[in-house]
């Protein structure tokens, strides 16, 4: 199961671009009528405008979360022989995007209250092959990003930020992506910003970086080049369509993410003292964006069937830690990983995006204490 028909859906990106539909139609016509579809105007307004909003000095749209992860990756250094750690419990891209190098994706267990990757687990498994760590900051929660950092930079280690569902998270006072040496975003259309088809972007500090990530996306173009190519690369680009419709709905993230946040504190009040857990609040300088609203209990399956039969879409994300997935069965794993496969059991999604009314958020809350009580 992952998502569910039901009077209160999961999610719904319909109900947030119905209420921007005239500007999304206008600002893709506007590209149509243009004739410049490939990395022109729109890319770089995109590239600026989401820069600034993250906190980074640069920002390359690329074609999707993926693509992010692994030109990110291949840009410091990541190659046949390497190893990247990463949390288990994960979608599958933040492990597969080190695969693809050649590389070894080493896999660490996340932390019990906020589920992203646990600096202690990360410590025990550094080796001399290791080139780099992938906190992801997953259901919008900011990984514990201090000891992380500290860690990477006692070690000589890279530190690649997987934001895929954390747009504008705070973690002490700086917004995710702009942490470790590079942020890699999804903008897939259900993520907190999202475009109308694949999209990503990926987020940097050094200036020599990103050079070699506008070659690295552009089929190894010499930059300013047309048929020089300095090394081999990708064909990775954003289309200008997602750019310009990117631009329309990142003028409103700001006010999307506070309702998310509302959504999440109207939970904890209408879900208080239940038996089941749920996700940090944060605090102030520490502000979660909720891409997903995750609780986590025992009886799940029961309560997940419970939901659907009272008209209320939930999702489980994910149910199988990335470890125990078919595609890594040939991967010795070296660490236990118990915080990951209990979460793999427990983790119920309940409806979360920004367009929910209070009244859904009781009925869902209802339903849930109807079921606990
Ligand atoms: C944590 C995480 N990393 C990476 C990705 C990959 O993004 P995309 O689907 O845009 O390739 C996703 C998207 O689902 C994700 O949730």
């Amino acid at each position: 199961m992952s998502l569910i028909a039901a009077d209160i859906p999961l999610l719904s990106i319909k109900a947030q671009n119905q209420s921007l539909s005239a500007e999304i139609k206008e600002a893709a016509c506007r590209v149509l009528d243009s004739g410049a579809y490939i990395l022109g105007p729109e890319n770089r307004a995109f590239d600026e405008e989401f820069a600034r909003e993250i906190g980074s000095p640069f920002c390359l749209g690329v074609d999707s979360g993926t693509s992010a992860l692994e030109l990110a990756l291949e840009a410091v250094g990541v190659g046949p022989g390497d190893e990247v750690i990463v949390p288990s419990f994960t979608f599958i891209a933040t492990a597969t995007a080190v695969s693809v190098l050649g590389a070894v994706p080493v896999f660490a267990d996340v932390d019990e209250t906020t589920l992203t990757l646990d600096p202690r687990s990360v410590e025990n498994l550094i080796g001399p092959k290791t080139k780099a760590v992938v906190p992801v900051h997953l259901f919008g929660q900011p990984a514990d990003m201090d000891p992380l950092l500290a860690l990477a930079r006692s070690k000589g280690l890279k530190v690649v930020e997987d934001c895929a569902q954390s747009h504008l998270a705070v973690y002490k006072g700086r917004v995710t992506g702009s942490l470790g040496e590079l942020g890699a975003f999804s903008f897939y259309p259900t993520k907190n910003l999202g475009a109308a088809g694949d999209a990503g972007a990926v987020t940097v500090a050094d200036a020599d970086l990103r050079d070699r990530l506008l070659e690295l996306r552009n089929c190894g173009r010499t930059i300013g080049a047309t048929y020089h190519h300095a090394r081999v690369g990708h064909n990775c680009r954003l289309d200008e369509i997602q750019a310009a419709i990117l631009r329309v709905k990142l003028r409103h993230l700001a006010r999307w993410t506070q309702s998310r946040r509302r959504i999440a504190a109207l939970y904890h009040e209408g879900l208080r003292g239940l038996p089941l857990r749920l996700p940090p609040l944060g605090g102030n300088d520490t502000r979660p964006v909720f891409h997903l609203f995750t609780v986590r209990l025992e009886r799940r399956d029961a309560l997940a069937e419970h939901l659907r039969r009272s008209g209320v879409g939930c999702g489980v994300y994910y149910p199988i830690p990335v470890h125990l997935q078919p595609a890594y069965a040939g991967l010795k794993v070296r660490a236990a990983l118990p915080v990951s496969e209990r979460a793999s059991r427990e983790a119920l999604s309940l409806p979360m995006f920004a367009e929910l009314t209070d009244a859904d958020v009781a009925r869902v809350c209802a339903a849930v204490k109807a079921f606990l009580g």
